[in-house]
């Protein structure tokens, strides 16, 4: 694994090799001496309380597999091992839309061992699909899909092994990445890009945006090319997606330290602590510096803070300036969920993707009104951090000024050391955030950490287990959801529970088999994805490990899985192929279209032959009916 070049690594084991945390017990006996004095029910973990969190209808149900009323549309599937993608008998899939196809006329077609052509690079589907989110005007069906990041040896294929040799390869990089915005339409061979029409556009490293809430201007945000801290060039990064009620999207910066490098020389304690908790360092992943001064950081320090932020896009208006909301802090950003409370106030979930990071909640000022401005919405309100006590009970600790002693504009831009500060609990890698429709209740795939229990985490509470992160080197994950009180996501308190652990009961028999609703039937590891769909399903993909090898002898590739929240049942949906993960879901304005993001496929998935490129595919019933 450690012999991969950094372009090539997943960004959380980039991150380990450069910013690894001290190594304080061997692997094996962390686990055991952990799993001894913890203890286990039933294959289920006991707190110290002796509390077991599962969710309550998993524990009083003899057995939620066998219900036989199941609310699942759909024949489960067996785990895959192979190069395509399984759906259910009655189900097909198709193609809509893969790295490199043309937005515009003029654009050469995809070329299947050079690729795209640097001058064609930014009027290209990128690569990379994560996050996304479908939106209508008039007749019109438009798209906005995340493009998270570049596998360079496959996107510059004329280049050794990937590593760019010249300011315009990185330029075609750069030009891959961010959000590619759409319209689509469903012709006689399903849905497709309608290529010229007025909505496509490209957000990629270079475009403009302007940087909103209480941290812009401010010192640390600004540079040489913005003297205002006001303007940035692009979003980076951008894993998983929001909608707002006021019809925008919300793409989120994730892993932005991995573009910047070089010596940063004559940096405050202040800007040095930042780039330690964020994992900035000298050397870059993707080589940026080497040809654009802007990801140098001994040219432009302040440049990453510009980074890492979720940014507000209005797709139905293509003159629109996207805009980066620094009152919803500055993080790893995995999606971005969001809801009202019953006053109207704007709730987001925000989810912190690096072990031992946080989840968080901003609650607007003011509530939204229809048909009133949206603008401050986002700009103005209060950043809270989750507290998970032992108890099943929990807390948001508001970050404010007074609570950290940090100053506002800081406060947000190092939110981590805030959340810190302020006495968080640390995750188990806080992925995708989806709020049920149904009833109020909220769930976060904690996709794992090998490293729980085993190197000290770097939010700083403990090394050892809590609450919903259950188990030391945990290499599954699970599901942790709260209601919060008063149903109101507003609120200051919540109850919580565990809606699964991962696992797998074929191989272990402790705590590592899973909860109850995992079988040898549906098994599956580090759960990512999620979304309920408009009928209440709780849809989840996982990005985890596919060797089908040891651990995780039976899971196959990774997967789309259906659960219901009433039950706890889980049922295997859709398979990928070999390499891929799983991310990104969306449906069709009639629901009878569900878009599945399938990102870094192995082989030449979708074709036979020629470099591999990650789609976005359209999955439907063969009857044509609902599908979410
Ligand atoms: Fe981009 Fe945490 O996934
Ligand atoms: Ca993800
Ligand atoms: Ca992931």
């Amino acid at each position: 694994m450690t012999k991969l070049p950094p372009h090539k690594m997943p960004a959380d084991e980039w991150d380990e090799l450069h910013f690894p945390r001290p190594e304080e017990n061997e692997f094996d006996r962390v686990v055991e001496r952990a799993i001894s004095r913890r203890g286990f029910l039933s294959g289920l973990v006991a707190f110290g309380s002796g509390a077991v969190a599962m969710g309550t209808g998993l524990l009083n149900s003899t057995s939620a597999q066998a219900q036989a009323a199941s609310r699942f549309p759909f024949t489960p599937i067996d785990a895959q091992t192979d190069m395509t993608v399984h759906v259910p008998e009655g189900w097909n899939w198709k193609t809509m839309v893969s790295w490199g196809d043309p937005l515009f006329d003029n654009v050469a077609d995809f070329d299947a061992t050079n690729g795209v052509t640097a001058a064609d690079s930014d009027k290209v589907f990128g690569e990379n699909t994560d996050g996304m989110e479908t939106f209508q005007i008039g007749s019109h069906e438009i798209i906005a899909i995340n493009n998270e990041y570049v596998n360079s040896e496959i996107n510059l294929p004329h280049t050794p092994d990937g590593v760019p040799q010249s300011a315009e390869d990185v330029r075609t990089l750069q030009n891959f990445q961010g959000v590619t915005v759409m319209e689509i339409a469903e012709g006689e061979n399903g849905y497709a890009p309608v290529k010229n029409s007025r909505f496509n556009r490209r957000l990629h490293h270079n475009a403009e945006m302007a940087i909103s809430g209480p941290a812009a201007g401010h010192a640390l945000m600004q540079t040489a090319a913005d003297s205002t801290g006001t303007k940035v060039l692009g979003t980076m990064g951008n894993c998983g997606a929001g909608k707002t009620p006021w019809g925008t999207y919300l793409t989120c910066e994730e892993n932005f330290n991995g573009y910047f490098g070089g010596m940063a020389t004559g940096i405050s304690d202040t800007v040095k602590a930042g780039y330690d908790r964020y994992g900035l360092g000298d050397e870059s992943q993707y080589g940026y510096e080497k040809f654009d001064p802007r990801f140098d950081l001994g040219q432009n320090p302040n440049e990453p803070h510009r980074f890492g932020w979720v940014v507000e896009i209005d797709p139905t208006n293509p003159e629109s300036t996207p805009v980066k909301r620094t009152a919803l802090g500055r993080f790893k950003h995995e999606n971005a969920e969001v809801t009202l409370a019953p006053d109207g106030r704007v709730v987001v979930y925000l989810g912190d993707d690096e072990r031992g990071e946080f989840l968080y909640r901003y609650v607007s000022t003011n509530p939204y009104v229809a048909g009133q401005p949206t603008d401050g919405l986002l700009d103005d309100g209060i950043l809270y951090v989750a507290k998970f006590h032992d108890d099943q009970t929990g807390e948001w600790l508001a970050m404010t000024p007074e609570t950290t002693g940090m100053e506002m504009a800081e406060m947000l831009i190092f939110a981590r050391q805030a959340a810190s500060k302020v006495g968080a609990t640390t995750m188990d890698r806080p992925e995708w955030i989806a709020v049920n429709p149904y009833a109020v209740e909220a769930y976060c795939c904690l996709t794992n950490n090998k490293n729980r229990g085993v190197k000290p985490n770097a939010g700083g509470d403990d090394t050892a287990v809590n609450g919903p992160n259950p188990r030391n080197a945990n290499n599954y994950g699970q599901i942790v959801r709260w209601y919060p009180s008063d149903d109101n996501h507003a609120g200051e308190t919540f109850k919580w529970d565990l809606f699964v652990m991962a696992g797998n009961p074929e191989v272990h028999s402790d705590a590592y088999a899973g909860s109850k609703n995992v079988t040898g039937g549906n098994m599956f590891n580090s759960p990512d994805g999620m979304t309920f769909d408009s009928a209440g399903l709780l849809w989840i993909q996982t990005d985890g490990e596919d060797s089908n090898e040891g651990d995780y002898a039976g899971m196959g590739n990774n997967q789309q899985l259906a659960g219901d929240p009433t039950t706890g049942e889980i049922a295997r949906f859709l398979t990928g192929p070999n390499g891929c993960e799983i991310t990104g879901l969306c449906w069709s304005a009639d629901r009878r279209t569900m878009f599945v993001g399938i990102q870094h496929p192995g082989g030449s998935w979708p074709a036979e032959s020629g470099l591999p490129r990650s789609s976005v595919i359209a999955v439907k019933r063969d009857d044509g009916q609902l599908v979410g």
